[in-house]
């Protein structure tokens, strides 16, 4: 079959390799219809998250058509079936699954000790996101293999097209988690760093569940045009101060909820603390550049909420753990529990409650898969999101 593949720093190249096969009773093989490449993928793309190995086949956003099932499936799964796949590979057995905690399952990552060593203890296997997650082929290609199918899926009404549902893979949930989380009363002022697709689906979001006045940050012209369309005041941090601004929006007490949709690769207009993080990233003294969450630190109102679905990978420089500490703010973080809100999600895209397909302005086949790599990470063309149909 042909499908991306990871070869190194920005090479990912549009490969023949062999078919997946089954190889445990509980998984499943997936045609697959649509997949889509997300900004966690350009971490891997520009080789900030460590792991990756040349012949990975990337890709978690992804859903098809059931074409073979191993016979521990049971029958939760039968060939034809139409399904989207959570970027989360989940057993539904452990004791996390069974609090709805999918994103820390204990049993889905077959290289558990890689992340318990590096983390403390294990995370859930992820499909195409690394060895400390198992080292599972992702979505973009023909063909996926699904292990613990029987649970690692979300079946899709056929009322409903790929593009309404493709998203529930990962970044609807992911922004719909980051808000919830947030836990929204309807005085709220919900400030969003970042405008990408997970930053567009937190707005969304917010809006449908009731904030006051959605704030989202950015600097790409046609992604804050997005973000206003859905609802949001926007500013532009490359031509104004986001500190200044959020305050004169929330009459000088700073919002009560921060979202940190951007993660390790933040850029920032000089500031002396992204100069620092530059520096040390290119000196690999420092994994990630959190300028963002420091920016978040300093304007949250007190008892405020941090939430941060944006991905970081290792140690985190200059934190200032005085002033969340001192302003008693709740962290609220994670890779995203998927399932725990796929049910809910689905129905409300069948009520015409929330249409994620706004997001989508690239259609195009796998071979232009690496292609558009390099136009979604350098945001030309008005890329926001890139669907692929293999
Ligand atoms: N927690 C999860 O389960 C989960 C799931 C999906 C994605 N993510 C993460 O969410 C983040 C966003 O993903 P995406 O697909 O939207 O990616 P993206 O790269 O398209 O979007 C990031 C946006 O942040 C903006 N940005 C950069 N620096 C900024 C700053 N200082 N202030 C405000 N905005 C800034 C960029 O211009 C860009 O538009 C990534 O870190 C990704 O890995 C997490
Ligand atoms: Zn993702
Ligand atoms: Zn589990």
């Amino acid at each position: 079959m042909r499908a991306l593949v990871w070869h190194g720093t920005q090479d990912i190249r549009c490969d023949t390799v062999p078919d997946p096969e089954i190889e445990h009773e509980r998984d499943a093989i997936i045609k697959v219809t649509a997949c889509a490449i997300c900004g966690s993928d350009l971490h891997l793309y520009d080789h900030f998250m460590p792991g990756m190995k040349n012949g990975d086949i990337m890709g978690h956003e992804t859903m098809g058509e059931v074409v073979e099932v191993g016979k521990g499936v049971n029958g939760a799964l039968r060939k034809g079936e139409r399904v989207v796949i959570p970027f989360t590979i989940i057993c539904g057995e452990c004791d996390q699954c069974k609090r709805g905690f999918f994103s820390v399952c204990e049993r889905s990552n077959r290289n558990k000790h890689v992340a318990s060593k590096a983390f403390g203890h294990t995370t859930a296997g992820l499909f195409g996101y690394t060895h400390l997650t198992g080292g599972y082929a992702g979505g973009q290609a023909e063909y996926l293999r699904v292990p613990f199918a029987d649970k690692t899926h979300i079946k899709v009404p056929d009322s409903l097209t790929d593009e309404q549902v493709l998203f529930l893979s990962d970044i609807l949930p992911t922004g719909w988690q980051a808000v919830v989380q947030c836990d929204i009363e309807p005085t709220d002022t919900v400030a969003i760093w970042g405008a990408g697709p997970v930053g567009q689906m937190a707005v969304r979001s917010a809006v449908l569940l009731g904030a006051k006045q959605v704030v989202c940050i950015d600097r790409v012209p046609e992604r804050l045009d997005m973000a206003r369309a859905g609802g949001a005041i926007t500013i532009d941090f490359s031509q104004e101060s986001v500190i200044s601004r959020l305050n004169e929006l929330t009459g000088g007490k700073g919002p009560e909820k921060c979202i940190d949709s951007v993660g390790m690769e933040a850029h920032a207009t000089a500031t002396i603390d992204s100069m620092y993080d530059r520096a040390k990233q290119a000196m690999m003294l420092e994994t990630d550049r959190p300028h963002v969450l420091r920016e978040m630190i300093y304007v949250c109102r007190p008892a405020g909420t941090i939430s941060i679905p944006g991905v970081y990978g290792g140690l985190l420089d200059k934190i200032p753990f005085g002033a969340l500490m001192n302003k008693g703010l709740t962290v609220r973080t994670g890779q995203t529990h998927v399932n725990r809100w796929t049910d809910d999600l689905v129905r409300r895209i069948d009520e015409g409650q929330l249409d994620p397909s706004f997001v989508i302005t690239h259609r195009v086949g796998l071979e232009d898969g690496p292609e558009m790599y390099r136009t979604f990470r350098d945001k030309k063309d008005g890329c926001i999101k890139v669907v692929i149909r293999p």
